[in-house]
């Protein structure tokens, strides 16, 4: 019986471009779903933006524009991530749209009517200036257990104290500074402690197979803890960014409670534009609803989302499946850090997504755990398992058939029944396998094919039987045999390689689009095409391209052993060298220039130059202005493509070393007197950086360095 399946992942905050976790999501749900497709299920799978609430709200304003400009533009930046990773959502999009409105509006009624919605008045803290209440993140001050200054109005990091933001000592708005003031307004919330609800919860969440066991246990732990589940504050005041509550003048959803609702308006959304019935597939009973989410927002999707789909009489959800964080090197990806990774960088430097695709299946699996992107790891699995046992079957047979048989296949080898009845066999287990979302062991098991297809071909050495012309057929056998088992990797590994899998079954002249697609065999005769080249090796040098260049701490950084060097030379922006990169850090230094005698030397003046200004210069990703003073009773220009590794603030009133006597020089931007020196390494992958030089204390502008 085909399944009929709707799929989401979570919907991203509509405040910043994806990151690295956001794709491994969507690479997981996706492996998942071209699985169900492959197997004739019916899938619907959606993603949206998740557009509302106040840092969205404020982010806009900042920016001069109106929240709806804001999610607009965010949202125009997503397509080229998801069809760049071969992402196959049917739908994206937003829970500001019309659909999200009304049905989030239709349940909040009806939950109403049910008796499921309460209303009270509270006290929070109100920003007298900005004329709005202050979620928590936005009051800072003194933690009221350890003092330390500038905590969050929920938690310390220094003690790592919870408490509620009244009890913070001296509290400010961040939002100006401004002391806040305690102010009451009615705030409407879901009864979610109502017996009922958590009777429904329980046996939901506990019934098996809906969620994974730590996910169940969490839940049971959430429902059976101490005094239970509280009622949710459901409501904000305005001025918010969200959806106004019926009724309710000024007050609006909360936005987790449109959120989830999203899932929903995106299906009917879509839904909308191929001519079908919402109302119809979500009331049919054989309809499964399944979210595929982080481990962080498991509390709503297993606790509140339920609940307020089942009180409202819509349907409940059948899965939730949590997945861990993705980790890079072992560390919690940072900007500032440069351990963050830059999905959009990763493709336009030319890595292939696929090597991302096969290398998130490596490791993943249906439980909760973190995942770690680790270089050397990645290059390891891509090129030792990808390439090395799986492309490197179809390159080794390809050759002879187009060259010797005119692209003809022939018979298929009878010594290898066994192999090609091992290969079928395992198609059954791999399935079993995307089927439990146990991804690293379905690729551990099609790579253990792979691996006796290689056997094979090692042992009957096609290269070698190609020597002797009266050994042809066997040839022909051989290799057929081999691309045969190539097709059926080709078809196991589907759901992960889609497009690499896609040029397979055009070059090999065959479907694979469905499961049963690797029981079609391939005759004899069968005419395929020309062998191209399928897929690179990863070189791990790449990586310098991929990390996010950290914040420079300059003056801190020591001084490599390194060349002198005219500092407008173009430098990349620094980069950490990859943790266990092909090291090269023998110690050695740059070949010294020829030797010159003194009065070569003497003839560059070198002076102590003030650095009394310093601009980016328009137009210039390189470049900064400097405006030297050389002690001459007038200030120099000087030009300097030292941007890379230097904020301007951080060398106005530095004392540096200038090459005076330097012909000025017209560059595109101005005119150029002189040159400052800087020091870096010849090999910039031990050490991207740029170093100006510093002068001692007392030195003073215009002094000769001799
Ligand atoms: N907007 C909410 C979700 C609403 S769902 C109705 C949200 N957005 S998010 O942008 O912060 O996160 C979106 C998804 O990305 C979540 O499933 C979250 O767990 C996931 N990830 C965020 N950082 C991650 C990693 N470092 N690694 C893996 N997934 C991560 O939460
Ligand atoms: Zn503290």
């Amino acid at each position: 019986m085909t399944r009929k399946l709707f799929v989401t992942t979570a919907l991203p905050y509509a405040n910043a471009p994806f990151h690295l976790g956001h794709i491994m999501e969507y690479i997981q749900a996706d492996i998942w779903v071209r699985h169900q497709r492959m197997s004739g299920n019916e899938v619907h799978f959606v993603g949206a933006d998740d557009a509302h609430g106040a840092p969205i709200m404020i982010a806009a304003e900042k920016a001069g524009i109106t929240p709806q400009e804001f999610v607009a533009q965010i949202a125009a930046g997503r397509k080229q991530y998801l069809d760049g990773f071969h992402i196959q959502f049917d739908n994206w999009h937003s829970t500001d749209g019309i659909e999200n409105h009304q049905l989030s509006q239709d349940i909040y009624r009806k939950l109403k009517a049910a008796g499921f919605i309460t209303s009270k008045t509270i006290e929070q803290f109100f920003d007298p200036v900005k004329n709005m209440f202050l979620p928590d993140r936005y009051i800072k001050g003194e933690c009221p257990k350890c003092g330390a200054k500038d905590q969050y109005g929920d938690s310390c990091e220094v003690c790592s104290a919870v408490y509620s933001p009244t009890e913070v000592i001296n509290p400010y708005s961040v939002l100006t500074g401004a002391v806040p003031v305690m102010k009451s307004s009615e705030h409407f919330f879901f009864k979610l402690s109502d017996e009922k609800c958590v009777e429904f919860l329980r046996a939901w969440a506990l019934q098996d197979n809906r969620l994974q066991s730590e996910v169940a246990n969490k839940c049971r732990e959430w429902l059976e803890g101490e005094g239970g589940l509280g009622d949710w504050d459901i409501s904000r005041d305005a001025p918010y960014f969200g959806i106004e509550i019926p009724d309710q003048p000024g007050k609006y959803f909360y936005v987790w409670l449109d959120a989830p609702v999203g899932y929903l308006a995106s299906l009917k959304n879509y839904f909308g534009k191929i001519g079908r019935d919402f109302d119809a597939f979500m009331a049919d009973p054989t309809t499964e609803q399944i979210h595929f989410i982080g481990k962080d927002i498991t509390y709503f999707h297993t606790l509140f989302w339920p609940a307020m789909l089942k009180f409202s009489g819509y349907k409940t959800p059948d899965n939730v499946y949590a997945h861990g964080f993705v980790t890079v090197s072992g560390e919690k990806m940072s900007k500032s850090r440069g351990t963050g990774i830059s999905p959009l960088r990763y493709l336009d430097i030319g890595m292939n997504p696929e090597w991302l695709r096969y290398y998130f299946a490596a490791k993943l699996n249906a439980k909760v755990e973190d995942l770690d992107m680790n270089p050397d790891d990645f290059v390891a699995r891509v090129n030792a398992d990808l390439i090395g046992k799986y492309v490197n079957i179809a390159s080794r047979a390809a050759g002879f058939i187009t060259k010797r048989f005119d692209g003809r296949l022939g018979a298929e080898d009878l010594d290898a029944k066994e192999l090609m009845q091992t290969s079928f066999a395992a198609i059954t287990e791999v399935k079993e396998f995307y089927e439990a979302r146990e991804f690293s062991k379905a690729l551990r098991k099609i790579m253990e094919v792979a691996d006796h297809a290689n056997q094979y071909v090692a042992q009957k050495a096609p290269w070698l039987i190609a020597k002797d012309p009266s050994r042809d057929e066997e040839l022909h056998r051989v290799c057929t045999t081999a691309l045969v088992l190539f097709k059926t990797l080709s078809v196991m590994l589907a759901p992960v390689l889609p497009q690499l899998t896609q040029a397979v079954g055009a070059w090999l002249n065959c479907k694979i689009d469905r499961w049963d697609d690797a029981l079609v065999p391939l005759q004899a005769n069968h005419q395929i095409g020309e062998y191209a080249h399928l897929m690179q090796r990863v070189d791990i040098k790449i990586f310098d391209q991929l990390f996010d260049a950290p914040v420079v701490e300059a003056a801190s950084t020591p001084v490599a052993a390194a060349k002198i060097s005219a500092s407008s030379a173009v430098t990349p922006a620094p980069r950490p060298s990859p943790s266990n990169g092909e090291g090269e850090d023998g110690g050695g230094i740059e070949a010294l220039a020829p030797e010159i005698k003194i009065d070569d030397f003497s003839k560059i003046d070198l002076r102590i130059a003030k650095i009394v200004n310093c601009e980016h210069v328009e137009g210039s990703d390189k470049l900064l202005r400097l405006t030297l003073d050389v002690g001459e009773g007038r200030t120099r220009n000087v030009f300097s493509g030292i941007k890379s590794a230097y904020q301007p603030e951080q060398l106005i009133g530095k004392f540096t070393v200038m090459v005076a006597n330097l012909a000025p020089r017209k560059m595109k931007f101005g005119i150029s007197e002189g040159m400052v020196l800087a020091a870096s390494a010849e090999d910039e992958k031990s050490n991207p950086g740029l170093y100006i030089l510093e002068a001692w204390p007392g030195a003073e502008p215009g002094m000769r360095v001799r």
